[in-house]
């Protein structure tokens, strides 16, 4: 199950990837929030990071106005590797060597054609296993 969440800046490309994700087969879990009115990111980012940090989620998507905030948010959850990504070179490279468990996206920063491109990408790509990347990620996870 893949766990998403926005704030309202993020709110409406939310909605296209959940669609986008659903008609793929994928299970989504929505965790907010559920219209335009203004909200503060740090709870939307926070939860899904703590459903992925808790196994509940296999892997996280946030969206705000920038990604900025609400990735910052995600990373302050021990375990979790937030990447804001806005391109498909990051999007592949994250994974292959971040190992990365939550993707942020800025949806004042790029549209929803190359959000999709990238979740789709981000999704599908394994962890390289290389031992060179894994004894990178348990020195930010020794921290
Ligand atoms: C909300 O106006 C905006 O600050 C938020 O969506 C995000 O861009 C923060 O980093």
């Amino acid at each position: 199950m893949i766990g998403i969440g926005s704030d309202h800046g993020g709110f409406l490309l939310k909605q296209e990837i959940i669609a986008h994700l659903e008609n793929k087969g994928i299970v989504v879990k929505d965790f907010g929030c559920y219209n335009q009115e203004a909200v503060d990111y740090p709870e939307y980012g926070q939860a899904v990071a703590k459903a992925v940090q808790s196994g509940e989620c296999e892997s996280g998507i946030v969206v705000c106005g920038t990604g900025i905030g609400i990735s910052i948010a995600a990373n302050k959850v021990k375990g979790i590797r937030c990447a804001l990504v806005h391109d498909c070179f990051s999007a592949k490279a994250t994974k292959e060597h971040n190992n990365s468990n939550m993707l942020a996206l800025g949806a004042r920063v790029i549209g929803p054609g190359l959000a999709l491109e990238i979740v789709d990408i981000f999704l599908s790509t394994p962890f390289s296993n290389e031992e060179r990347h894994q004894n990178r990620i348990n020195q930010i996870e020794e921290n």
